[in-house]
């Protein structure tokens, strides 16, 4: 006899009835979703929606008032250094970089977390911490060739260009070997061009078996991206579906693209234009 599938743990990452209070202040109520692997899911919604704060119940930064989130139909632990070692990464909508290290050094900080090495070995700078430190450091160049940024490695991340900034923090995101990346905002201030490098770079990503959510107010590239979409209003789940489904809800126009339904259609003929 073969067991029942149990849904929640098809998915590799997924939350159940996630709320959080912070004081009077509802930023999330009830949200449930689940991420297969492969897929890449969409979280849209207007400023204060709650969508960091959902990454950050995802990340173990805020422990959920109620609500579970599992890796693998596993809790995962509330803490952010562990839910990086369980293979969840992320960037920030603030970029969280180290400024005065070089791009190299930044990308380096990511691998540690896979750096198996006895205290005393490192200490001593033996045979294992030199093999492990040349394992780190061809991957972290690696990893940088792979965002495009190889002709910054000995570059001081404070002094990229912004874009570029955004995807350093991805290559070091990458550097814990993640099964899931979270992405808050990675086209933020990048022009036409970038974007359109980030959204490559994002479905590369995906084709390494790494499941995506991406944050985005750019709504031509969440709908040209994204399997699926979540839509958060005000902490609550509004709509999910594909970006089909999605674009064409009177709620979702209503209630977050906030513009006449001709401007939403105008807008989505040029995402498709563009694909
Ligand atoms: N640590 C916190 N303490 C108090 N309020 C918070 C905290 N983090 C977020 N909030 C509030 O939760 C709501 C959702 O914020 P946020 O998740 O940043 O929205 P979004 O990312 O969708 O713009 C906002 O009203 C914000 O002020
Ligand atoms: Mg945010």
């Amino acid at each position: 006899m073969s067991a029942p599938v149990d849904v929640r743990t098809a998915a590799v990452l997924s939350a159940s009835g996630v709320t959080m209070q912070f004081g009077g202040l509802r930023a999330l109520n009830d949200v449930s979703f689940a991420l297969s692997d492969g897929e890449i899911i969409g979280l849209i919604g207007p400023n204060g929606a709650g969508k960091t704060t959902l990454f950050n119940c995802l990340t173990g930064l805020y422990t959920p008032t109620s609500g579970t989130v599992e890796f693998r139909g596993k809790a995962l632990p509330g803490d952010p250094a562990l839910v990086t070692e369980t293979g969840v990464a992320r960037t920030f909508q603030n970029i969280r970089l180290f400024p005065s290290m070089t791009a190299e050094e930044n990308v380096l900080v990511g691998r540690h977390v896979r750096m198996k090495q006895s205290p005393l070995s490192s200490l001593l700078h033996g045979p294992g911490f030199r093999r492990s430190e040349k394992e780190a450091r061809d991957r972290s160049a690696e990893l940088l060739d792979y965002v495009g940024l190889s002709r910054f490695a000995g570059e001081l991340a404070r002094n990229l260009p912004y874009g570029d900034q955004r995807r350093l923090e991805i290559a070091r995101a990458l550097a814990t070997d993640p099964a899931v990346l979270l992405l808050d905002e990675p086209t933020a201030g990048m022009n036409a061009q970038e974007t359109e490098a980030t959204r490559q770079l994002i479905f590369k990503i995906r084709d390494l078996g790494i499941s995506v959510v991406v944050i985005e107010h750019d709504t031509k590239f969440i709908f040209t991206l994204c399997d699926r979409v979540l839509v958060l209003v005000q902490g609550e789940l509004l709509v999910e579906g594909t970006p089909d489904e999605v674009r064409g809800d009177p709620r979702v126009v209503e209630a977050y693209l906030g513009a006449p339904p001709d401007e939403v259609e105008a807008q989505i003929h040029t995402a498709e234009g563009s694909q």
